[in-house]
C-alpha cells in the first residue's frame, strides 16, 4: 500500500553552538493510510517536534517528508499552509482555541478553514459535540471550561472537519482515564471508517496499550514498539 507520511532521513537540531540540540537523528518512518499511530517517549524526547515536522509547521535540519509521496521540504509557506488547511487537522497540547469564541464558533471555524461547505456546517458541528461528550456546552467560552473540556473541544473541532490527517499532541493529558479511553474509542471509529489516518502522542500506559502501533523515540531514533507491555 502506498504510504501516506514517508519520513526519509530525518533529523531536527535546535540552536547552535555550544547551545544547540540534537533531538532527532537520521529518522526513517512510512506510515501507511488509516492507521492510529501513537508515538511515545519521555518528556522532551522530541515528540512534539517530530508531529510539528510531519504537519508541515517546522522543518528538518536534514531529511525529507513526504505526504502522498509529494516532498513537503521544498514548499513555500503558502505551500503549507495549504497542505495543512486541505489534508491535516492539529489537536494542540495547548488546545489552540480561539478565547472569544464560543465552543460551536471554534468549530464552525475549523470548518471554515478546511472549506467544508457552510450548508453542512451546523449538523458536523452538533455531531462532533455529541461525539465528545460536549453538547450542553456549545455556547460556552473556553476561559468557562475546565482544561479536560477545552481538550474535547480541540478534538471535536478537528473530528468536525475529518482531515484526511489528524497529529494530535497529547490528547488524552487533561482527561480522566475513562474520557481519555472514550476519545481514543472515537479515533479507532475515525480510521475503521477508512478516512483518517491519526499519529497521536502519548505517556499513558493505558491509553497506549489500546493502540495497536505504538512508536517510541529514544536517543534520538525512532524504534518500534507494537504491543509492548509498557511499565
Ligand atoms: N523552537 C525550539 N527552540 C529550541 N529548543 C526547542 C524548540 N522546540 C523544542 N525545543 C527543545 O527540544 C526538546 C524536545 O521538545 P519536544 O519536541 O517538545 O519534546 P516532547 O514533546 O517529547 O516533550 C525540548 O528540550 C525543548 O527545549
Ligand atoms: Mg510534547
Amino acid at each position: 500500500m502506498e504510504s501516506l507520511v514517508t519520513i526519509e532521513g530525518v533529523s531536527k537540531s535546535f540552536g547552535s553552538g555550544n547551545k544547540k540540540v540534537d533531538l532527532l537523528d537520521d529518522i526513517d518512518l512510512s506510515i501507511a493510510p488509516n492507521q492510529l499511530i501513537a508515538l511515545r517517549g519521555r518528556s522532551g524526547s522530541g515528540k512534539t517536534t517530530l508531529l510539528n515536522l510531519i504537519g508541515a509547521l517546522d522543518q528538518p535540519t536534514a531529511g525529507d517528508i513526504y505526504i502522498e509521496g509529494q516532498p513537503i521540504g521544498n514548499y513555500n509557506e503558502k505551500q503549507r499552509s495549504n497542505l495543512r488547511q486541505s489534508k491535516m487537522g492539529f489537536v494542540f497540547q495547548s488546545y489552540g482555541l480561539v478565547p472569544f469564541m464560543t465552543v460551536e464558533e471554534n468549530i464552525e471555524f475549523g470548518l471554515r478553514i478546511a472549506g467544508v461547505s457552510r450548508g453542512v456546517w451546523k449538523a458536523k458541528i452538533k455531531e462532533a459535540l455529541e461525539l465528545v461528550g460536549l453538547s450542553k456546552r456549545g455556547k460556552h467560552y473556553p476561559y468557562e471550561l475546565s482544561g479536560g473540556e477545552q481538550q474535547r473541544v480541540g478534538i471535536a473541532r478537528v473530528i468536525a472537519v475529518r482531515p484526511m490527517l489528524i497529529l494530535a499532541d497529547e490528547p488524552t493529558a487533561e482527561l480522566d482515564s475513562k474520557t481519555g479511553i472514550r476519545m481514543i474509542h472515537i479515533f479507532q471509529e475515525l480510521v475503521k471508517n477508512r478516512t483518517t489516518t491519526i499519529i497521536m502522542t502519548s505517556h499513558d500506559p493505558v491509553i497506549l496499550e489500546m493502540i495497536e502501533h505504538v512508536y517510541a523515540l529514544e536517543d534520538k531514533k525512532i524504534v518500534y514498539k507494537k504491543n509492548e507491555i509498557i511499565v
